[in-house]
C-alpha cells in the first residue's frame, strides 16, 4: 500500500511519527511492508555498526527478588522457584571465562536481593573494574534510589538496563502489585541518564492486556527517555505465574517494533534478546535482520542457568558459555555477520 510505504519513508527520514501514525502502522501493516520496513531497518543499522555485532556476557548473580510482578518465574511468591545467589568469586569466575571468550561487557543481572546491600554492590563492582579495567560493566537490579545508583556509578559502574515494562499507568498496574508504579520506575531511568549511565529501557511485546495504543505510548515516551539502549522481546508465559494461561507475544510483532525502533534510534544499542531466540529457533537472527545490534548470551555458571527461569522454556540453559559464543558466531556468520571483541560503547 502506497501510503504505508510513505509512513514508513517518513519514519526513516523524520526518525519519529504522531501517535496515531504509529497505530496506524503497527495495526494496518502488510507482509510486504512489514519487509520494507526491516530492509530500511537492517540498511540503517549496516550503516551505523557495520556487520558487526555487540556482545554482553550476562551474569545472572541472584534470583532472589522482593518484588512480584505478575509475569515473572522469579517473583516473590513464585514459592517452586529454586533459589541462589552467587558469591563476588563466582561472579569473578564468570568474568574469567568471558574475558577469555571475547566479551568486553560485563552485565551483572539479579531480582532485586536487599542481600546485596549497596555497600557489598560496590564490593563486586570494584573488584570486576579492577581486573578488567577494560571492559564495561553494566548493572541490572532494579529500582533504586539516586544515592545508589550513584554510588554504584562511582564505583565504576558504566551502564544500567531498567526496562520501563510499559509506559502506560493503567496498564504498568494490570502487570505489578500496587507497590510498584510505572512514575517510579520512570524516575529511575531519568535519575541513572542523570548521573551519567549508559541507560537502557524497553517492554516486553504482547503482555498481558497490552493495546496497540499502549505500544504507541511506549514509543512516545522512548522518545522523550532517549535511551541508550533499548530491550524488547515477547512476552511468554511462565507456569507458576499469575499469567500462566495468557497468550505469548509473537515473533512478527518484535520484529516489527525492532524494526521500528531502529528506524527512530539510528544509533541505539538494540539487542536481538533470549526471549525472542526461545519463541522462535531464528529468533536472533531474525531480530539482526530487523536492525538488532547485540546479543546477550548467558555467561552464568550452568549450574544455576536453569534456575533464573523468568519464562519458560528458555534457550541455552544447559550450555558452557563457550558454547554459546561459538554458536552465536556460527548463527552469526550463517547471515552475514560477526561478533565483535569490543565494549560496543554508545556512539552519538
Ligand atoms: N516473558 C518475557 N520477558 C520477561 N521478563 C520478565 N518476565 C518475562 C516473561 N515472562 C523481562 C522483563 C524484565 C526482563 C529482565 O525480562 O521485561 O525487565
Ligand atoms: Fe547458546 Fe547457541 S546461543 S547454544
Amino acid at each position: 500500500m502506497a501510503e504505508m510505504r510513505a509512513l514508513i519513508d517518513r519514519l526513516e527520514s523524520q526518525q519519529m511519527l504522531s501517535k496515531e501514525e504509529f497505530i496506524t502502522l503497527i495495526t494496518g501493516i502488510s507482509i510486504e511492508d512489514t519487509e520494507y520496513l526491516r530492509e530500511k531497518a537492517r540498511k540503517t543499522a549496516k550503516r551505523c555498526f557495520g556487520n558487526r555485532i555487540y556482545t554482553r556476557g550476562l551474569i545472572e548473580f541472584t534470583n532472589y527478588c522482593r518484588n512480584d510482578c505478575y509475569y515473572c518465574g522469579i517473583r516473590r511468591s513464585n514459592t517452586g522457584a529454586c533459589r541462589y545467589r552467587l558469591t563476588k568469586e563466582a561472579i569473578l569466575d564468570c568474568c574469567k571465562t568471558g574475558y577469555e571468550l571475547g566479551f568486553r561487557t560485563f552485565v551483572l543481572q539479579g531480582g532485586e536481593d536487599a542481600k546485596y546491600s549497596d555497600d557489598i554492590v560496590v564490593d563486586i563492582i570494584t573488584g570486576i573494574k579492577e581486573k578488567y579495567p577494560d571492559c564495561a560493566l553494566t548493572l541490572s537490579i532494579g529500582e533504586k534510589s539516586y544515592e545508589s545508583y550513584l554510588k554504584f556509578y562511582k564505583a565504576g559502574a558504566d551502564r544500567y538496563l531498567l526496562r520501563h515494562e510499559t509506559a502506560n499507568k493503567d496498564h504498568y498496574s494490570k502487570l505489578h502489585p500496587p507497590a510498584l508504579s510505572a512514575d517510579n520506575r520512570k524516575r529511575c531511568l531519568y535519575d541513572l541518564k542523570k548521573i551519567g549511565y549508559q541507560a537502557g529501557a524497553g517492554f516486553m511485546v504482547g503482555s498481558p492486556y497490552q493495546t496497540v495504543d499502549y505500544l504507541a505510548e511506549d514509543l512516545l515516551f522512548l522518545k522523550e527517555l532517549s535511551p541508550h539502549m533499548i530491550g524488547i522481546g515477547p512476552f511468554i508465559p511462565h507456569h507458576q505465574t499469575p499469567f500462566a494461561d495468557r497468550t505469548p507475544g509473537t515473533m512478527e510483532q518484535t520484529l516489527l517494533l525492532l524494526g521500528i525502533l531502529r528506524l527512530m534510534f539510528p544509533k541505539v544499542l538494540l539487542p536481538a534478546t533470549t526471549a525472542l531466540g526461545t519463541i522462535h529457533p531464528l529468533g536472533r537472527e531474525k531480530g539482526i535482520l530487523s536492525g538488532a545490534n547485540v546479543l546477550m548470551p548467558n555467561l552464568s555458571p550452568t549450574m544455576v542457568r536453569k534456575k533464573y527461569e523468568l519464562y519458560d522454556n528458555k534457550i541455552c540453559t544447559g550450555d558452557e558459555a563457550a558454547e554459546c559464543r561459538s554458536c552465536l558466531g556460527r548463527k552469526m556468520q550463517k547471515i552475514g555477520y560477526e561478533l565483535a571483541v569490543d565494549r560496543g560503547d554508545y556512539k552519538p
